[in-house]
Formats: structure tokens, C-alpha cells, sequence
């Protein structure tokens, strides 16, 4: 193994530790998830042309919001593979399938680079904030071309760019100073808005083969009652957040939450918080 590869298998054993622990309070925020993306999920599942007895693999599905839908979706002609690097997030998004009546969905734990599924299997795809996280995007978008049948689309939801995001951008920044650690390039690999450079996105599709790809983009502002609510929903399940501050011990930590409370307080009104967030939803086809 190569000192790359050893760096790429190191940061992937970190993402699956760190969305095991987050997987509780992903799943418990389901609600306010829903709610928030609830207009991008219908648009990413019409732009992945999912519909009724199709077979559809969910990339990155996480607690299996979008599965969900794309269970109604396919019907019980159909069917979905739920695939993510974390077995114990896919443990919730089956039970949430099992509970809500979907007996169509079943789950596959993979690293979405390797997702160990045989060829030309699927009628569609997509992946909701997922794409993001991995090392090296285009070998994930090649993984999910190489599953796709001839013809078929797939569609992905990342986070547009820092500039568009400000929250993200206050939360990153600050954890990482409260941590002692250097800033990082926002568009370095493996971090929460590194697909939002514009163009990169309709560029990696097209090299890993898709056709007529474009992008959309659209507005997807958190909401929440208080600032407080948005960073207890952060508290429980932003991964990547947790885990830079990990290190810290309880003071250390209470002390970057309040810091990115007093910067988050400029969002929060009368009618209560508003969080801007921009998303950018790019499809293509095999
Ligand atoms: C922000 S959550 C999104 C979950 C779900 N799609 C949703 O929108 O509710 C990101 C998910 O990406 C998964 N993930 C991160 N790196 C991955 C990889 N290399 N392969 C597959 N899944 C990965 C995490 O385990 C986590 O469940």
C-alpha cells in the first residue's frame, strides 16, 4: 500500500467511526431533516428519474430519509439498496424502512469508492449529502456509473461553497481554531462543502462518464426555533464537527459551542433562526 492509499483507508476508518457515533442522533433528528430538505430530496429524486418497479441504489444513505421516499417511489414492484460505509447508520435506516411499511429496501454496507455490487444493476441512483465526504470523489462517481444500466441517471446533493454556507463555515472554522488546528482549504477532499467550487461537480461527472450532466442550484435555509436548537442538532450528529473536537476535553468543548453560538446569534430573529444553505443538485446520465 501506498502512502496516499494508507492516508485515503486511515480517513475512511475515521468517517466510518465517526457516523457510527453520530448515527443515533442523524437518525433522532429525522424529523427536522426532512423538513429541511424535503423540496431538494423530490427535486433529486425527479432529476434521478426514479419511478415506479425500478431497482434504485441509494449511496451514502445514511439513516434512509431518501430511501424512504424512494421506496414509495418504486413501489413494491421495486426495490432499493441502501449502501453506506456505516453499519451502524444502515441499522436505523432499515429499522425506519422495516416501521414504515417499505419491505423492498434492503442495505448494503460499502465504502462508496468500492461498493462491491455487480455491474449494470440499476435503473437509477443517487446520493444525498454524501458525495462530499469521500476521499476521492471521481472513483466514486466511476463506482457508481460502473453499477448503472445503459441510459440510466443518477443524481447528487452536495453542499454548494463556503461563501454560500455560512454556517457551515462558522462551525468548521471555529471547531478546527478551539482545536488548535491550522485552518484547512475548504475545497481539500473529504470536507463538508469541498464539492461546492463551481464547475467541479459537472466536471468529475463527466469524467467518470456521465452525459448530459447539469446542475441545479437551490436554496435550502436551516430553521430552527433558536440558535441553540440548530447547535443541539450539531451537538448530536454533525460528524465531522464532533470529531475535531473530540480531543477536547468538556471545557474546552462547551467553550467552541458558545463561541459559535455568539456567531451564529446574528441569523436568529423574532421569527426565530434562520440559517442560509445553499445546495447544489447535479445529475447525469450513463
Ligand atoms: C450527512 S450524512 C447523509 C445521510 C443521508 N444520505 C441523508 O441525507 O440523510 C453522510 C453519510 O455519508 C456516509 N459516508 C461517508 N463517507 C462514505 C463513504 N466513503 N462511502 C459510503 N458512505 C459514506 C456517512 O456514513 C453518512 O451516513
Amino acid at each position: 500500500m501506498n502512502h496516499t492509499m494508507t492516508e485515503a483507508a486511515q480517513f475512511k476508518d475515521r468517517t466510518r467511526v465517526q457516523w457510527d457515533e453520530a448515527a443515533a442522533g442523524w437518525d433522532r433528528h429525522g424529523p427536522q431533516i426532512r423538513a429541511w430538505l424535503r423540496g431538494p430530496t423530490d427535486a433529486m429524486l425527479a432529476m434521478a428519474g426514479v419511478g415506479p418497479g425500478q431497482n434504485v441504489l441509494d449511496v451514502a444513505a445514511g439513516a434512509g430519509d431518501q430511501t424512504l421516499d424512494i421506496a414509495a417511489r418504486v413501489g413494491a414492484e421495486g426495490a432499493v439498496v441502501a449502501s453506506d460505509i456505516s453499519e451502524g447508520i444502515l441499522m436505523h435506516a432499515l429499522g425506519n424502512a422495516v416501521r414504515a411499511g417499505h419491505a423492498n429496501v434492503r442495505t448494503h454496507p460499502a465504502d462508496a469508492e468500492d461498493l462491491g455490487l455487480p455491474d449494470a444493476t440499476f435503473d437509477a441512483a443517487v446520493c444525498r449529502l454524501g458525495l462530499m465526504f469521500l476521499p476521492d470523489p471521481l472513483a466514486g462517481l466511476r463506482e457508481i456509473h460502473r453499477v448503472l444500466k445503459p441510459g440510466a441517471r443518477f443524481c447528487a446533493m452536495v453542499f454548494a461553497g463556503p461563501d454560500m454556507n455560512p454556517c457551515l463555515r462558522i462551525l468548521m472554522s471555529t471547531a478546527l481554531r478551539h482545536a488548535g488546528l491550522p485552518p484547512r482549504d475548504p475545497f481539500q477532499p473529504g470536507g463538508l462543502v469541498s464539492l461546492g467550487k463551481p464547475g467541479l461537480m459537472d466536471d468529475l461527472m463527466a469524467r467518470a462518464g456521465f452525459r448530459n450532466v447539469a446542475t441545479t442550484r437551490m436554496e435550502a435555509p436551516f430553521l430552527w426555533p433558536t440558535t441553540a436548537d440548530y447547535l443541539t442538532f450539531n451537538r448530536e450528529s454533525a460528524g465531522p464537527i464532533l470529531q475535531i473536537l473530540a480531543p477536547l476535553d468538556a471545557a474546552a468543548r462547551a467553550a467552541a459551542w458558545d463561541d459559535m453560538q455568539a456567531q451564529l446569534d446574528a441569523y436568529q430573529s423574532a421569527e426565530g433562526w434562520v440559517g442560509p444553505n445553499t445546495l447544489l443538485l447535479t445529475a447525469g446520465q450513463k
